[in-house]
């Protein structure tokens, strides 16, 4: 069958579950809000973001959807996963897309391991920088062209303080240290 075809197909049947997955979102969405250990990233699903946010260009949004309204850019529940594959059976790696259908059978969240962190003592709110008008991309590079995500370098963020304050300084956004630390 024609792919686009099917995922044209695949988008009315999202819009049609609209509510359905409303609700469900209560039970199943909450990310695992521990960091990921450096040695522990292997993730449950080989999830592609080129796949999804490249060939297909879905928006970041469509599945990260709180990032513009919370603290937490947020990870899908599964589902927003079957909205398009209970009707997709992928075509590379088909037993990956079993494994997303066997959560959403058995009613469980997927495990997914969390992998960009800052310090607890640190507050980011992605809602004020995407607000702001800021990309994605511009904090965590080019995740439309990646595969399977890996945990990012431990020089992600380039020391962190110093490259959250240079980009206050240079937009002249606060340097305040209260609203950066608890
Ligand atoms: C809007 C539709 C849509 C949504 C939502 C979606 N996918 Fe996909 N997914 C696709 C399409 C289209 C492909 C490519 C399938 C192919 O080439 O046969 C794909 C491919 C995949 C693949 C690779 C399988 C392969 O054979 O290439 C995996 C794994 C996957 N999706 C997991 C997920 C997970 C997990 C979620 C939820 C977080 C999700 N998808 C949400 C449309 C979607
Ligand atoms: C079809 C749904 C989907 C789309 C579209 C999508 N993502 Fe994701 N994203 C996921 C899932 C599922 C995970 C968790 C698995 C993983 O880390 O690979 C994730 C993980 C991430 C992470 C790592 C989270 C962590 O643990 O630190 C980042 C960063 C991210 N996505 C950014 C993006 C950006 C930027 C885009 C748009 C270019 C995008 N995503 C599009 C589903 C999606
Ligand atoms: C100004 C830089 C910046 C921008 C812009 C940004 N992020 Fe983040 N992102 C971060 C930082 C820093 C963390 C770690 C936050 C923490 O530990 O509280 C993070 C964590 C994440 C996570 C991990 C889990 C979660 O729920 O937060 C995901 C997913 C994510 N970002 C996706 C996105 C997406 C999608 C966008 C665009 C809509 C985006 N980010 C824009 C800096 C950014
Ligand atoms: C690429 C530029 C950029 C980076 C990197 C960045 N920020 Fe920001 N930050 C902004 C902008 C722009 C705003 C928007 C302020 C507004 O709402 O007008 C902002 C706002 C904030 C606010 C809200 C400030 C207030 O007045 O309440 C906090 C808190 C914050 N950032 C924390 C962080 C932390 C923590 C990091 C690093 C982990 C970081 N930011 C990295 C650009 C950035
Ligand atoms: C724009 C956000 C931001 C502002 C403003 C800010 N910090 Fe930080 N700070 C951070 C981040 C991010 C880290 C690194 C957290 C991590 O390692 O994950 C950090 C780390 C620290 C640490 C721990 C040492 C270290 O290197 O990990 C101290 C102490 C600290 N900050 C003090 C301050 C003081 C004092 C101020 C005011 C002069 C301040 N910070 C302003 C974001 C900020």
């Amino acid at each position: 069958m024609n792919k686009k075809w099917m995922f044209a197909a695949a988008g009315v049947a999202v819009a049609g579950s609209l509510a359905f997955v409303q609700a469900q979102s209560q039970q199943d969405t909450a990310p695992s809000t521990e960091p990921a250990p450096a040695s522990a990233t292997a993730q449950p699903i080989q999830f592609p973001h080129d796949i999804h946010a490249g060939t297909y260009q879905m928006d970041c949004q469509y599945c990260h959807f709180s990032a513009e309204r919370s603290v937490d850019a947020g990870i899908p529940p599964v589902s927003t996963c079957m909205g398009c594959h209970t009707m997709i059976p992928g075509e590379n790696q088909p037993e990956e897309i079993n494994k997303v259908r066997e959560y959403w059978n058995s009613g469980e969240t997927i495990p997914w391991v969390r992998i960009h962190k800052v310090a607890d003592h640190v507050h980011f709110p992605h809602m004020r920088h995407i607000n702001a008008g800021l990309q994605c991309q511009e904090c965590h590079g080019e995740i439309q062209e990646i595969g399977v995500l890996e945990a990012p370098e431990p020089t992600w963020g380039k020391g962190k303080m110093g490259w959250c304050i240079s980009c206050h300084v240079e937009r002249d956004v606060t340097r305040d240290c209260t609203v950066c630390h608890y």
